[in-house]
């Protein structure tokens, strides 16, 4: 495989091997020296068109810790501003010789568009509406963590399913490994999914009853418009995860959230800061996880 575009198209088989690779760079993560020759000599440029915090600054720690010469291209201050197409723009990247391009763009499809147009390793960092692989890669890494598999965990994934690329990509991964998987929140963001055997609920109470695993989603206000919901007060009235349901989960369920958080919307802080969030332990595992990607990348390449 040249590139990683989303989950829809790994098997279960690709989706073990990232996660048992992720697993050995995470005793590396542990060592005094975190660093690892794997990909010395590669080169990554880092094209982020949306903003981010973590998925940037975890793909440039690991990046860092494989041993990749890493180019940030900033956009705001690049040619793009002049009206640069972004064929051009990756291809001038691509003439430096970089082996990977980690993209994150609005629109749905870029990633594909460019893995179909250069010779480069192309990782998607999240597309629009459509797919965050890594994002999943690192959810089911954390939940293995702690729960120790993933067949037959119930797994409550609440909020703005519509518009959340989070979503998707833990639906295709998550189906593909018998996690029994709901979808809860208000009627009017979520999409039909039913063709992954998920469950839809509009309640909460009911929602939540008894599971292993709460995944609470941002609201994409970004790409919503207006009309979703009423008020944020009303959304969090009705679809936040605050202690009292919380109590409605199983006793030892894991609460997660990709971020950024809207404390108060989505969930409450005295839940994201519990001894049941595991939401600091997904940004830690995102480097390892991210590490094994570029590594199987690389290797792939390396054996074409
Ligand atoms: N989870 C995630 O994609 O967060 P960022 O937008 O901060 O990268």
């Amino acid at each position: 495989m040249k590139d990683l575009i989303g989950i829809k198209e790994l098997s279960k088989e690709d989706i073990n091997v990232i996660l048992d690779t992720a697993a050995s760079f995470k005793d590396v993560l542990k060592r005094d020296i975190k660093k690892v020759p794997a990909l010395r000599g590669k080169t990554v440029v880092n094209l982020f068109f949306e903003p981010s915090t973590r998925t940037k600054t975890s793909f440039e720690l690991a990046e860092k810790r494989i041993s990749t010469d890493v180019l940030n291209f900033s956009v705001p201050t690049s040619s793009v501003v002049k009206g640069e197409s972004l064929l051009d723009t990756v291809r001038t990247i691509e003439a430096y010789g970089v082996d990977f391009i980690v993209i994150r763009h609005s629109s749905s499809g870029v990633p594909h568009f460019i893995a179909r147009n250069v010779k480069a390793s192309v990782i998607n960092a999240g597309d629009g509406i459509n797919e965050h692989p890594t994002q999943a890669l690192l959810d089911a890494f954390s939940i293995v963590e702690k729960k120790g598999g993933l067949n037959g965990l119930k797994v409550a994934i609440v909020g703005d399913i519509t518009h959340s690329r989070v979503a998707k990509s833990n639906v295709y991964l998550l189906s593909k490994f018998g996690a029994h998987i709901r979808l809860v929140g208000p009627p009017t963001l979520i999409p039909d999914m039913a063709g992954y055997g998920v469950e839809v609920f509009y309640n909460m109470e009911d929602g939540l009853k008894d599971v292993d695993v709460i995944m609470m989603l941002r609201i994409q206000t970004e790409r919503q418009g207006k009309g979703f919901f009423p008020s944020t007060l009303e959304y969090f009235k009705n679809w936040g995860l605050d202690t009292q349901r919380l109590e409605l989960a199983d006793k030892d369920a894991v609460v997660m959230h990709p971020g950024p958080m809207n404390r108060g919307i989505e969930i409450s802080s005295d839940v994201a800061d519990s001894a049941q969030s595991i939401i600091l332990d997904q940004v830690t595992n995102g480097i390892a996880v991210r590490m094994a990607v570029m590594y199987l990348l690389g290797g792939a390449k390396e054996n074409a």
